[in-house]
C-alpha cells in the first residue's frame, strides 16, 4: 500500500468500484431491525444504502437515492417510521420503498410506474448480519450457532476504512475463534459472547465501526471501542505519513486481494 492510498479519495473511488461494487457488503445486525419499521442507513464504500424490515417482518435493503432528484431519503443513522419522506420535495415511499406520493408540485406525471420504486438491491441474512450485494447475490458468511444478539455499539474513527481492518487482522490468524469475512466483517469468539467488529467506510477519511455483540451486553465493550478508534487514529497518521503497516498473516491477505482488486483498475501499479 502507498501513503495516497490510506490519504486521498483516489484510492476510495478505485476501491468503490473494484471491491464494493463487486463484494457481499454487511450492512448491519439483524438485530438493529427488530421491529417493522426499524432502519439503519450507511454509506458503504461510496454506496448510500438503507435496511428497513416491513410490516410483513421482511428485511430489504434499499438505495437511499430518491427517484426525484437522487438525493438521500434517509438522512439519519437508525430509527424506525411508518414510511420515508424526502427532506428535500417531500417525495414520501412506504417501509418497501415503493413510492406512495408527493406534493403537486413535484408529482410525477405517472404516479402508478414501478420506476418511481426506491430501488432494491440484492440482500441476505446470515449469521445474524445483513448483507447486500450491488451485483450478485450476497454470499452466505456461516459462523455457526450465535447467542443471543445484545446490542451494537457505533464508534465514528477518523481514518481510512483499511487503517481499521488491518488493525482488527493484526495479531489473528484464521482459527475456530476468529474469522474473517473479506472484506469487512471480522467475527471474534471469547467463551460465551461473541463479537462481530463490522467496518463500514463511510468516506476516504471516515470510519464507523459497529460491535455487534452477541452473548454479552454491546455497553461492557465501550472501552474498548474506544481503544480501537484512538489506535486507528494514531496510526491514520502513520500510514498517511509512509510508516507502513505492521506484517502479519491476515493483514498480508488483506493487501494481497486488494493489490488484485486495485490491478483491475490500474494495470500499472
Ligand atoms: S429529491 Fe427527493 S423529493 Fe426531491
Amino acid at each position: 500500500m502507498k501513503s495516497q492510498d490510506y490519504s486521498q479519495g483516489d484510492a476510495f473511488q478505485t476501491e468503490k468500484r473494484t471491491v464494493f461494487s463487486t463484494q457481499s457488503l454487511p450492512l448491519c445486525a439483524e438485530g438493529q431491525l427488530a421491529r417493522p419499521g426499524d432502519f439503519v442507513s450507511a454509506t458503504v464504500g461510496g454506496w448510500s444504502v438503507f435496511g428497513v424490515r416491513d410490516k410483513e417482518g421482511a428485511v430489504r435493503v434499499l438505495r437511499n437515492a430518491c427517484r426525484h432528484q437522487n438525493m438521500q431519503v434517509v438522512g439519519t443513522p437508525a430509527g424506525n417510521g411508518e414510511s420515508f419522506r424526502c427532506r428535500f420535495h417531500g417525495w414520501t415511499y412506504d417501509l418497501q420503498g415503493r413510492f406512495l406520493s408527493a406534493p403537486p408540485p413535484v408529482a410525477p406525471k405517472d404516479a402508478q410506474s414501478p420506476d418511481l420504486h426506491l430501488a432494491s438491491l440484492p440482500s441476505a441474512i446470515s449469521s445474524g448480519i445483513v448483507f447486500f450485494s450491488l451485483a450478485e447475490p450476497p454470499r452466505p458468511v456461516d459462523v455457526g450457532a450465535l447467542p443471543a444478539y445484545g446490542g451494537t455499539l457505533v464508534t465514528e474513527i477518523a481514518c481510512n476504512w483499511k487503517v481499521l481492518v488491518e488493525h482488527l487482522l493484526a495479531e489473528h490468524t484464521p482459527s475456530a475463534d476468529f474469522t474473517w469475512a473479506w472484506p469487512l466483517l471480522m467475527v471474534r469468539r471469547a467463551g460465551a459472547v461473541t463479537i462481530m467488529e463490522q467496518v463500514v467506510p463511510h468516506t476516504f477519511l471516515r470510519t464507523r465501526l459497529f460491535t455487534h455483540v452477541f452473548g454479552g451486553k454491546a455497553d461492557d465493550n465501550r472501552q474498548a471501542a474506544a481503544t480501537i478508534k484512538h489506535v486507528c487514529e494514531t496510526l491514520q497518521a502513520d500510514r498517511a505519513n509512509g510508516k507502513p503497516a505492521a506484517e502479519g498473516t491476515l493483514v498480508d491477505v488483506f493487501h494481497g486481494q486488494l493489490a488484485e482488486a486495485y490491478a483491475q483498475d490500474r494495470p500499472t501499479t
